[in-house]
């Protein structure tokens, strides 16, 4: 009985399978006429029942009524199913094209699959002809092999899993500054100071003969940022939490697993600090609630990196997780000096702590995070506060030490005493160039201090990835610049 306001209509039982097919034609019809473009991720929560779904073919199983698809657009880890008449089955419908889809979205037999597309239509938008396509149906590429396709890896599971790990994980941490009173600040790519004053700069110039009888298009050097601290650090003059998070460069001659010549860094400026503290409080709040967000909303993606990417790691987003975790500079010497390993660099007060050093501390203190805090002075750039702690004399530096990865941040309270950073400047002949930095500390200076992240780094902590080269889309170092 179907009842309208006006008029009741009864449909017997002979009439009610017809009335039913003749209802099912007109639904399709209309869902025909009236399909809603979605991205595969919506059509998976299956909203709408007349649906248009774009994307690329990620499997095809062809049976005798039916033919079977997978379609993934970028939006999920799971692609749709799409299941069709196999009469609308064509040759050019292979792994890896690119296809429209119109049809109906309906509850699927699968328990995993919560909707299939019912297609009443399917258009082949890119063809890929599977014999040159370098990804084989139903294959596990290794990231050492994808790595070497740059202009294609992304169309693999396991890459575009961390490229939406990566953009979640970007949107998280400026969540997280927002959310605490951080105002973000573009810190310029072209700078003409050496932050860090390692040498490790790459310098500009113009490629065209414009400029040839100048001796500098800037008329001084310039280089690409190797760090936005000091900017920052311009801007903490007057905003008392600033934050920074974007491309830096380094020209470090290495091929090693956890250094590229191009990354991402997030950098936070804390004015009115006196304490270590308050940074490492910062690192860890900022590395809990970006991989706490990670974790709820990308769950699928991070699954599939701990299960078959990288098997047996997991990650929890506590950054610190028990006591005894922030040893002093001095203390981790001494836990190098007992240990029975063989390093290959020396150990000795005053060395650099190397990747080595820093993968057997964190393991000593129980494989978690690891802060080690007050490096020798003259270990660190001329901005590190000075601990005037002689005869060991010791900076006020911090850097967090993770699994697997080894460094992840480095930070310090900076020299906010004109006097002793003057007398530091004056000896090493850098008073002129840092003339306006002086000033920052003769108009108000305050006590203030700051960090760097690695991004980077902190996706290869995340995800238990052993090369930093995997957790980037293009990655550049020395010898390599695809694309
Ligand atoms: O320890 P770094 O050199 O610190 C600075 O640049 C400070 N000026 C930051 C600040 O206080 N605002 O670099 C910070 C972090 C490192 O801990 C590491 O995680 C990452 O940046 N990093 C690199 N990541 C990838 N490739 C490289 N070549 C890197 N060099 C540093
Ligand atoms: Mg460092």
């Amino acid at each position: 009985m179907f009842q309208t306001a006006a008029k009741t209509f009864s449909v017997s039982a002979a009439t009610a399978s017809s009335y039913r097919r003749v209802f099912s034609v007109g639904l399709r019809r209309y869902c025909k006429k009236t399909s809603t473009k979605l991205r595969v991720s919506e059509a998976l929560s299956g909203a709408q029942l007349g649906a248009a779904v774009k994307g690329w073919v990620r499997s095809v199983r062809p049976q005798k009524n039916n033919i079977f698809l997978h379609v993934n657009d970028g939006s999920s880890l799971q692609s749709l199913q799409i299941v069709a008449d196999a009469k609308l089955n064509d040759p050019l419908l292979t792994f890896g094209s690119a296809v429209e889809v119109s049809g109906i979205l309906k509850k699927s037999l699968h328990q995993k699959q919560p909707v299939e597309l019912e297609a009443e239509q399917i258009r082949v938008v890119g063809e890929c002809n599977p014999v040159n396509f370098p990804f084989k149906i139903k294959e596990r590429h290794s990231l050492e092999y994808i790595r070497q396709l740059p202009h294609l890896r992304c169309r693999t599971n396991a890459f575009s899993s961390l490229l939406r790990i990566r953009s979640e994980a970007t949107a998280a941490i400026h969540s997280y500054f927002k959310n605490n009173g951080f105002v973000q600040i573009h810190t310029p790519i072209i700078t003409s100071n050496d932050c860090e004053g390692a040498g490790e700069l790459f310098q500009l110039e113009p490629s065209g003969p414009a400029f040839v009888d100048e001796d500098n298009f800037f008329s001084v050097p310039a280089f690409l940022t190797v760090s936005g601290q000091l900017h920052l650090e311009v801007m903490s003059g007057a905003f008392s939490r600033v934050y920074t998070f974007g491309p830096t460069f380094r020209a470090e001659n290495s091929q090693s697993r956890r250094h590229l010549a191009e990354f991402f860094m997030v950098e936070a400026e804390i004015s009115f600090t006196e304490s270590l503290e308050d940074l490492t409080k910062v690192m860890e709040d900022v590395f809990r609630s970006a991989t706490e967000r990670v974790l709820a909303r990308c769950a699928e993606d991070v699954d599939l990196f701990h299960r078959h990417v990288t098997p047996g790691h997991r990650v929890s987003p506590e950054g610190r997780s028990q006591p005894g975790s922030s040893i002093s500079y001095t203390e981790a010497i001494d836990i190098l000096h007992r240990s029975s390993e063989k390093f290959t660099f020396p150990t000795d007060w005053g060395c650099d702590l190397m990747t080595e050093h820093e993968k057997y501390l964190v393991k000593h203190c129980g494989n978690v995070p690891v802060f080690v805090t007050d490096y020798p002075y003259d270990l660190k750039p001329f901005y590190a506060r000075d601990n005037q702690d002689q005869p060991k004399h010791t900076a006020a530096a911090v850097d967090l030490l993770v699994p697997g990865v080894g460094e992840l941040c480095g930070g310090s309270l900076r020299e906010e005493r004109l006097n002793l950073l003057m007398a530091r400047l004056k000896r090493v002949g850098l008073e002129d160039t840092y003339n306006w930095y002086l000033d920052l500390r003769r108009f108000g200076s305050v006590p203030h201090g700051g960090f760097g992240l690695g991004f980077e780094r902190y996706l290869q902590c995340v995800l238990g990835v052993d090369n930093i080269k995997d957790v980037i889309p293009f990655p550049r170092f020395s010898h390599s610049c695809l694309l």
